[in-house]
């Protein structure tokens, strides 16, 4: 009876991952009123829109049709995060690869163009830091610094300038013992301490993927809200099912279905 109950219950989630909408694999084309607590950052970068879609990179530019699916998803989310007043969104993903670095890039430039919001992409993975890679921020310091009090959050804090997006990104290097630091004191208050930005501010956090770690388990009680990003061909309805449980304590705003084959835009409600 159990097994016929649980084949019934993946045969729905098979159908519902089946049928919802898709983010299609994107091929890569050629080449104030900030919040108190917060000074302006030291450093600035302007980054070209060749080079960020090289990267796959496209939300900065709302005249790109490729930012659309990003663009209906920060609203989707922003809706979501403004009714309940949260601030904080983490991304993770079920496995490695799933694609929460190129998300949380594009997810964050998207929110960034939106008049009066704030946004700030802060990299959490301390295993396989990608953010400041990814946008060619050849910065070494970052999150990690700050945590280990080596460094203030102000001068760990790149500020992106992308087409018409304003982002303050916080890059890092790798950490000798991540495990450890996520889950220091340190890291609870530095991420407590997030949520009490102004009410445009929203921080977006990508994460390591969940199933493969704790660093995962020790950031969620201290995060707002979470957008899980599942990939086509990558992630299996089991792996989904195990994140459903890790995240029970846990506001799941959207699953995202990544790289998934069909045209049209992105996931739907868990
Ligand atoms: N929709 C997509 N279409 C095509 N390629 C994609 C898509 N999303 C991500 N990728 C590519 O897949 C690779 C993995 O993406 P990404 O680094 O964002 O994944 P990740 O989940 O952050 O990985 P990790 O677990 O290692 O941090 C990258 O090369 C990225 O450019
Ligand atoms: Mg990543």
């Amino acid at each position: 009876m159990e097994d016929i109950r649980q084949a019934v219950e993946r045969a729905k989630i098979e159908s519902e991952l089946r049928s919802a909408p898709r983010l299609e694999p994107m091929r890569n084309r050629a080449a104030d009123d900030r919040p108190a607590e917060r000074k302006r950052s030291l450093r600035e970068v302007k980054l070209e829109s060749a080079f960020l879609q090289s990267r796959r990179i496209v939300a900065h530019d709302g005249q790109d049709p490729r930012s659309l699916p990003f663009d209906i998803l920060r609203t989707e989310v922003l809706r979501a995060m403004d009714l309940k007043g949260w601030k904080t969104l983490a991304i993770t993903s079920p496995t490695p690869g799933c694609g929460k670095t190129f998300m949380a890039i594009n997810l964050a430039l998207s929110m960034a163009r939106v008049p009066e919001r704030q946004v700030s992409l802060l990299d959490f993975d301390l295993r396989r830091p990608q953010v400041g890679r990814t946008l060619n921020l050849r910065a070494t310091e970052g999150v990690t610094d700050v945590l280990e009090g080596r460094l203030d959050a102000d001068n760990a804090t790149v500020n992106v300038r992308a087409g018409s997006s304003n982002l303050e990104v916080m890059p890092t290097g790798s950490s000798s013992n991540p495990s450890d630091l996520v889950a220091s004191s340190a890291t609870t208050k530095f991420l407590d301490g997030l949520a009490r930005h102004g009410q445009t501010q929203i921080v977006v956090l990508d994460l390591p993927p969940l199933l493969t770690g704790h660093d995962v388990i020790s950031i969620l009680p201290h995060i707002d809200c979470v957008l899980l990003v599942a990939a086509v061909g990558t992630s299996k309805v089991s792996e989904i099912e195990q994140c459903k449980k890790y995240l029970q304590a846990t506001d799941m705003v959207r699953v995202v279905v990544n790289k998934a084959p069909l045209a049209t835009t992105h996931g739907y409600y868990y």
